[in-house]
């Protein structure tokens, strides 16, 4: 799109201009803002709510803090970790000079909250202390993390910590895909997947220690999890004569909670779980130099490019780390930089480009693990996974787009009703830890491609997730454990607004009657695991008599990147496969490779697919729904169970050409890349809305207006 940067090396010199006062001399450029030695400790302790009494609950375990002379001292040690058996980069990691103390805070306390700089080593290591200290007696560890990516990652590092093979006694459990045994002490698994154990096992009973990680950045599922422990220790670990015969359990099976997080706004976590013990894990953190561009930037991932080339050219070896918001950010510039790197000069460093996002099949970002090979610079392309999950060894410049994408749920009075994933900026607390991405193996340096001032506007820290988004899938779990989210002690209420419009759903979809008690077909919903439209899909396509269809197409719709391959340079071969030809399956497995491609179809999207398949087969069968009935070539089956499901996903055609939902306000237009585009169908069924700079349909179908009157959704005036 743009000239190439190297013929044109004053075009990418430019940030004489975009960085503040950069001068050509390091040591003559400002630091507008320094992030060092104990980021944590200067960078957060101006915030009011982190006052004095936060620094009296803290145990200091051990006060590595980085000063003059830790980068050289580091450059020592740098090179040698990567040679370091494993067992002594263990030793080495900041969290093992506390071992001891730690094991015995552990023991002395029910609920540990342990705060510390990432990649200090929590993650990874306090499961293996618990472990072979035997605090976990013969219980199970569970680990819980926001992303799945992370939580696989993980059980494959300490597995080989452990020198086990995985799913042994180190495993991890994510949605649609688990590797554990009986053997497994040691689960990483995501908060959702141990939600979802609560409705077998309201007590977590298999699990002698919960150890609640990535806590600061609030999901939706961690705080459901911390409502539901603080009940159960309650439940366990109350002394049998106070609780009445035979119901405590105290004796025999009590739970330990550890509560971990990479900021420091730990006393809520303490206060909610009254008395819990605080304890602060000093990182070894190096000077991170950042960089503010002294103009906002219009196109961030441009301009993360340029900044890239600059560093590759002018700054010594390193990788680099650039932060940006999703999955198509990165698969876009991961291709420019690429285009780029290849013309460059032969005795230039050469890049190697690794992305790193959450819906990456496990072991596909492994080389972003890997040592740096020789005279080469790593160039990660991160959404926030690697801001405190995932900690990538090597990174010395970090380039921060500002950018990130967050799901918020439109409610329903405002025209809305669904989630959006909309990119938007970032918060302080992300900006500080982007930063100190760069300085965890020397003294680094941080491009923040936005103003100063625009730092200072944003949030501080983001909203818990409870408080932005759609609340049917988890309202429906809770129901079936006898909940309500109404009444469960959260640490932060969520709006009436969100609930009551999630409750509307549930009740549309017959999950819920009126008195808003749990149906059958409310249970058999949440036995999926699966949004609350797509379960009741498959339930109805039971009495239509296609389940077969419906579970193929709701399978793809599940899997984590799309089947249909984008091309900007084949688009015409794009549209004429995917509008004009069937698509009939190759016939041996070999050919599927080249099949794919030829149609230009995700192959990883459509094996992962598959596997999501045979897990909602297992589902199926466990509640008798014939999972083979097919309705062969016949197309209104489908779409009528789709119907049921998406019920609160019709609309019907304006004069003017918009679509007007049939609950709700929204206008939506069809997305211009469906084959309904065009085409004036008078209503439409869709399975999602994006919303960009209006509201798009995307998934659409074609669905008589007969039938949604025998839904009973049709308002009175159509
Ligand atoms: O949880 P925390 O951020 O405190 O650290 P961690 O995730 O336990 O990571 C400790 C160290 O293990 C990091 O510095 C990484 O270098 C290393 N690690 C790794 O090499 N490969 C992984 N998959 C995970 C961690
Ligand atoms: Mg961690």
């Amino acid at each position: 799109k743009k000239s190439p940067l190297f013929n044109n090396r004053k075009s990418f010199k430019h940030p004489k201009s975009t960085w503040m006062d950069a001068g050509d001399d390091d040591r003559k450029r400002k630091t507008p803002l320094k992030v060092n030695a104990g980021l944590l400790s200067n960078g957060y302790h101006k915030s009011p709510s982190d006052g004095p009494s936060l620094k009296r609950a803290r145990k200091s375990i051990n006060g590595h803090a980085g000063s003059e002379g830790e980068g050289r001292r580091f450059s020592v040690s740098l090179a040698s970790t990567k040679q370091l058996p494993l067992q002594e980069q263990r030793s080495k990691l900041p969290i093992a000079k506390g071992k001891d103390a730690l094991i015995q805070e552990f023991r002395e306390n029910e609920v540990t909250v342990l705060l510390g700089e990432t990649g200090s080593g929590k993650t990874t290591q306090v499961p293996q202390y618990l472990l072979e200290s035997g605090i976990a007696r013969d219980g199970m560890i569970a680990v819980t993390q926001p992303r799945k990516v992370a939580a696989t990652s993980l059980a494959t590092r300490v597995a080989v910590e452990q020198n086990v093979t995985l799913g042994s006694s180190v495993g991890y459990s994510v949605r649609f895909d688990e590797r554990s045994s009986s053997e497994t002490r040691i689960k990483y698994m995501t908060d959702g997947m141990i939600v979802r154990e609560l409705m077998s096992d309201p007590l977590l009973s298999k699990y002698s220690v919960v150890i609640v990680d990535e806590a600061h950045e609030r999901s939706l599922r961690t705080d459901l999890l911390i409502a539901n422990l603080k009940t159960i220790l309650r439940q366990r670990n109350t002394p049998q004569d106070v609780k009445g015969k035979g119901k405590g359990r105290a004796d025999t099976n009590p739970l330990k909670i550890i509560v971990m997080s990479a900021t420091l706004d730990a006393e809520k976590f303490g206060r909610f779980f009254s008395g819990a013990k605080i304890i602060y894990v000093q990182g070894r953190q190096h000077p991170v130099k950042i960089y503010h561009s002294s103009q906002g930037q219009v196109d961030y991932a441009d301009a993360a490019m340029r900044t890239f080339f600059q560093i590759h050219t002018e700054y010594p070896p390193g990788d680099v780390l650039i932060f940006l918001p999703g999955q198509e950010d990165i698969e876009s510039l991961e291709k420019t930089i690429q285009i780029y790197a290849n013309q460059l000069p032969q005795d230039r460093m050469s890049v190697l480009m690794c992305p790193m996002y959450a819906s990456q099949a496990p072991g596909q970002n492994s080389k972003v693990f890997r040592p740096t090979p020789p005279n080469t610079r790593k160039c990660i392309l991160a959404t926030n996974i690697a801001e405190t999950s995932i900690t990538i060894p090597g990174v010395k410049f970090v380039i921060d787009t500002g950018k990130c994408k967050e799901k918020r749920y439109l409610a329903r009075n405002t025209g809305g009703g669904f989630d959006t994933l909309l990119t938007r900026d970032i918060t302080q607390s992300s900006a500080m830890q982007r930063a100190g991405r760069a300085g965890r193996e020397g003294a680094g340096y941080c491009f923040r491609l936005y103003t100063e001032d625009a730092f200072k506007t944003m949030a501080l820290s983001s909203e818990p997730e409870i408080m932005r988004c759609s609340l049917s899938s988890s309202l429906l779990q809770l129901k079936c454990i006898g909940q309500d989210l109404e009444t469960l002690e959260l640490m932060d209420q969520p709006a009436d607004e969100s609930m009551k419009s999630s409750l509307i759903l549930l009740f549309f979809l017959g999950a819920l009657n009126q008195k808003k008690e749990i149906t059958s077909i409310g249970r058999q919903m949440a036995a999926f695991p699966l949004e609350p439209i797509f379960s009741r899909a498959i339930i109805a396509s039971k009495e239509y008599g296609c389940t077969h269809e419906v579970l193929d197409i709701v399978s793809i719709l599940s899997a984590s990147s799309k089947i249909f391959v984008e091309s900007s340079e084949q688009r015409d071969a794009v549209s004429e496969a995917r509008h004009t030809r069937k698509l009939t399956s190759p016939r041996a497995r070999a050919d599927c490779k080249d099949w794919c491609r030829r149609h230009f179809l995700n192959e990883r999207a459509l094996l992962e697919a598959n596997d999501i398949r045979e897990q909602l087969r297992q589902t199926c069968q466990r509640l008798g729904i014939d999972h083979q009935t097919s309705c062969g070539d016949k197309e209104d089956p489908v779409i009528h169970s789709l119907g049921h499901g998406l019920a609160m996903n019709l609309a019907l055609l304006q004069p003017d050409g918009s679509y007007k939902q049939t609950i709700g306000q929204a206008i939506v237009k069809i997305h211009p890349s469906s084959t309904l585009c065009d085409k004036k169908t008078p209503a439409i069924i869709y399975d999602e809305l994006v919303y960009t700079n209006q509201i798009y349909a995307r998934g659409v179908s074609r669905i008589s207006k007969s039938f949604i009157m025998t839904l009973g959704m049709l308002k009175q005036e159509s």
